[in-house]
């Protein structure tokens, strides 16, 4: 389907991001798709897709108006109170027009339990800052028409150009230590795939909670070793081995309810090779 066969319009908050960046290639070749961006940076400003706003400092409505999206998608960071406004406002939005809203939220909203990988109906339950933030924006979300949103649960992301991957360069650069959790269990994902998925939600006109994890769990240490193994071949790398508790905790999200096609789910192998390409 070409850009102009579609009726969506699309507004990507976050759109100069790791994941929001990666999901604006993926989607703007089909869809009329706008993104925003806060550090102004030539790329963007060249293009008329995208608009700068400051979470913290702008009114998103001004966003919306220009951009009219039937779709909107938050990819954002930046101060969680000036977030949680922003999102009222897009709740508004939405309830008031026919638009949907996906939400890339995180495993973190689970991340106060600790025996089992969680699933999509069950409670949200988190310990950190991060999580009760992330909670608190899907509750809102939640009560909306179920059929205008989509909120997409992320394990840690992974890619050549993602955070981690290059904090852990810099750690192998500096010959500094790298943080390994030997107790957490988790699963993994790439943004490539995270992009794919959520146009396959977009075309399926899906909606409800998505766990976008791979298939398989891993131990935290023993990943990260995996990948520094891919980076480099040299001895003596160090590691700080971080215990938050005595036994394994899992931060992993499964899908049960919401599964999607095959060709949509990845291994933590799949995206250890990946990485290395
Ligand atoms: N990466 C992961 O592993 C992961 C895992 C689970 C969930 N998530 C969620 O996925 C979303 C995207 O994460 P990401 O890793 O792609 O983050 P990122 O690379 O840091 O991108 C964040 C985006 O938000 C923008 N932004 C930051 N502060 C802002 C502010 N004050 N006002 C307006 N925009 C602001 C950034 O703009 P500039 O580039 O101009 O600063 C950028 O476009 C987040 O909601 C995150 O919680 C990510």
């Amino acid at each position: 389907m070409k850009e102009n066969d579609s009726k969506h319009r699309i507004l990507i908050l976050g759109a100069s991001g790791f994941i929001g960046h990666a999901i604006y290639k993926e989607l703007c070749a089909y869809f009329k798709t706008f993104g925003t961006y806060r550090v102004p940076h030539k790329t963007f400003k060249n293009n008329h897709h995208f608009i700068q706003y400051n979470v913290e400092e702008d009114d998103v409505y001004e966003v919306l108006e220009a951009t009219k999206p039937t779709i909107i998608i938050s990819a954002l960071r930046g101060d969680f109170h000036a977030q949680t406004i922003a999102h009222q406002h897009l709740t508004e939005y939405v309830l008031d027009r026919d638009c949907k809203i996906i939400f890339l939220s995180s495993a973190n909203v689970f991340d106060a339990y600790s025996k089992y990988p969680s699933y999509e109906l069950d409670k949200t339950f988190s310990g950190s800052v991060y999580g009760h933030f992330k909670i608190k924006i899907e509750n809102m979300l939640l009560r909306l028409p179920k059929k205008k949103i989509v909120i997409v649960r992320l394990p840690m992301v992974l890619g050549s150009q993602s955070p981690r991957i290059k904090e852990i360069k810099q750690h192998l650069y500096d010959k500094t230590a790298i943080e390994i959790f030997p107790n957490i269990i988790m699963n993994v994902t790439t943004e490539t795939k995270v992009t794919q998925q959520i146009h396959y939600i977009i075309n399926r006109n899906k909606f409800g909670v998505f766990h976008l994890g791979s298939v398989d769990l891993v131990h935290h240490d023993e990943y990260i070793k995996d990948i520094v193994n891919q980076i480099t071949t040299k001895n003596g790398v160090l590691f700080k081995h971080v215990y938050t508790t005595n036994e394994d905790r899992y931060l992993a999200v499964l899908p049960k309810f919401n599964k999607l096609p095959k060709h949509l789910q990845i291994t933590s192998q799949e995206v250890l090779q990946e990485l290395n390409r």
